[in-house]
């Protein structure tokens, strides 16, 4: 039985109680947070709290508590838990309100923080890679706020299940008509062309500006591996000689299959394994 925080209160989880009035509830008006927690401590934690202040300001969502209170919970939870490996939850909605399509004029936000235990640094998959189905974008057009109205995703992810595949990337057409990938259900899609060249999509609101991708490309920049920023297609991604995904609690996760056509020899590649090892390596001595 987990302990969880509930606005203001450590309690059993069981004992969790959120209004039915909640607008994250009534209207998904709540944005999150997922941050890694390795060996009991948090991995890029600064990065996610800034990025949570972001998503707040961006939907005048008043902070419920400041980065150093959040922090403490963080780690009360941790402790509480005795979480060595896994992640901490962080969700912030506008809080309970009669409904109404308008926001409260004084909403009182909610804030719910929860630990799940998880295998990320071991993770077996990183042995053997993900296959991904390509699926069509459906959600909405400002995905870099990160908020909790996660069913297009959720969604894409079962479309991809169905199909036999392990995750889903998500396509969708640019201003030029041509269909290019967005990001994956839950991460952001990295590919390696045959010329080396690593590719991921550049920020904007299409995709979530991840921090692990951020990570990720300033150790990219360390070991001098040419970067280029900018939408692929989904033939460009099916040519690939490998292929990865990031996010807080996958890392580094190599992809060996792209909707049915193999990556390189069909095992994760050098440059996906090697930037894995050397972020699980800066996050194993920076993480707080
Ligand atoms: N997902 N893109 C999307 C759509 C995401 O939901 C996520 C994170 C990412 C990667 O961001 P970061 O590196 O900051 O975790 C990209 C989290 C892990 C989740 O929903 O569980």
């Amino acid at each position: 039985m987990r302990t969880v925080y509930v606005n203001g209160e450590y309690v059993a989880e069981r004992d969790a109680k959120i209004s039915v009035f909640d607008r994250g509830f009534l209207f998904g008006d709540g944005v999150y947070e997922v941050s890694t927690v390795l060996d009991g401590k948090l991995v890029d934690n600064a990065a996610h709290l800034a990025r949570l202040d972001r998503s707040l300001q961006a939907l005048s969502i008043p902070s419920p508590a400041g980065d150093d209170e959040i922090l403490e919970i963080q780690r009360q939870l941790i402790v509480r838990n005795a979480l060595e490996e896994g992640v901490v939850y962080l969700q912030v909605t506008r809080g309970a309100a009669d409904r109404s399509f308008d926001w409260p004029e004084q909403p009182a936000p909610s804030l719910v923080m929860f630990t799940q235990a998880k295998p990320v640094r071991g993770n077996p998959k990183a042995e053997v890679g993900l296959s991904v189905a390509l699926v069509p974008d459906l959600r909405w057009k400002r995905r870099d706020i990160k908020t909790v109205t996660l069913l297009p995703a959720s969604w894409a992810k079962m479309q991809a299940a169905e199909q036999g595949c392990d995750d889903a990337w998500m396509v969708e057409a640019d201003e030029d008509g041509v269909e290019r990938v967005t990001e994956g259900s839950s991460n952001n899609a990295f590919i390696v062309t045959a010329d080396g060249v690593l590719v991921t999509r550049n920020l904007g609101d299409e995709i979530l500006h991840g921090i692990t991708r951020r990570s990720v490309l300033q150790l990219a920049a360390e070991i001098q591996l040419r970067v280029e920023e900018r939408a692929f297609t989904p033939e460009e991604a099916k040519a690939a000689t490998e292929a990865f995904i990031t996010s807080a609690s996958s890392f580094v996760m190599p992809v060996v299959q792209i909707d049915g056509a193999v990556i390189g020899d069909g095992a994760p590649g050098p440059i996906s394994r090697r930037l894995r090892s050397l972020y699980i390596a800066t996050a194993e001595s920076e993480a707080i």
